[in-house]
């Protein structure tokens, strides 16, 4: 079905059907990063959306995040993603295709979208995956998309998105 979806994109879209099922954050240094809220909402039968707020203490230009993607068989196994990408020259210049895929999907619904320095209270509110934007057909099942954020050369933050993909034929 991956080949048919290939070749029938427009169906492929209209059939998937993309679910959040859960969302972690872990600061892992208060001192710098602190989580209000990172919570999933379910505003309709069929919309979960995500809700994220949290307050970076310090100004900051060095920004890391390593992003891995797994999959889930026998608990969740590394999946064709995992690259760590400079979020302040990504700003300036969008270089790498899967980050500005990732990023194209959040920006409407995120404060971030500036240049660096990065301080105070950073919002996503409201996401959802948007069908029409998950442009690569992905095979159905549950998926782990995790960003360690690396502030300063240290790992501060890590932020974990579970869901789902069902191709419906
Ligand atoms: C989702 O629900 C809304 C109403 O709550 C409906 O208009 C829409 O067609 C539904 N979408 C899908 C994909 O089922
Ligand atoms: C984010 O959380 C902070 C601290 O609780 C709060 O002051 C602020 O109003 C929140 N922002 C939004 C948009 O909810
Ligand atoms: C993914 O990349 C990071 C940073 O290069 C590395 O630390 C990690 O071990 C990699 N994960 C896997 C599953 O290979
Ligand atoms: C960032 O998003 C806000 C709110 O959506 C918008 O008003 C602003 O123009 C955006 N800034 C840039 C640089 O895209």
């Amino acid at each position: 079905s991956l080949i048919k979806c290939v070749y029938i994109n427009f169906l492929c879209q209209e059939a998937a059907i993309i679910k959040l099922t859960n969302v972690v954050c872990e600061s892992y240094d208060k001192s710098w990063i602190v989580v209000n809220n990172c919570r999933l909402r379910a505003i309709s039968r069929n919309r979960t959306v995500y809700n994220l707020n949290i307050t970076l203490l310090h100004s900051c230009s060095n920004i890391l995040v390593n992003v891995q993607v797994f999959k889930r068989a026998n608990g969740y196994k590394p999946w064709l993603f995992n690259f760590t990408m400079d979020a302040c020259k990504f700003q300036r210049k969008s270089y790498n295709p899967t980050a500005i895929l990732m990023y194209n999907a959040i920006k409407d619904f995120a404060n971030m979208n500036h240049t660096c320095p990065y301080v105070g209270d950073q919002i996503i509110e409201g996401f959802y995956l948007r069908p029409e934007l998950v442009r690569l057909p992905l095979p159905t099942g549950d998926y782990l998309v995790s960003g360690d954020w690396i502030l300063n050369n240290k790992k501060r933050l890590v932020v974990s998105l579970y869901g789902s993909f069902i191709e419906d034929f």
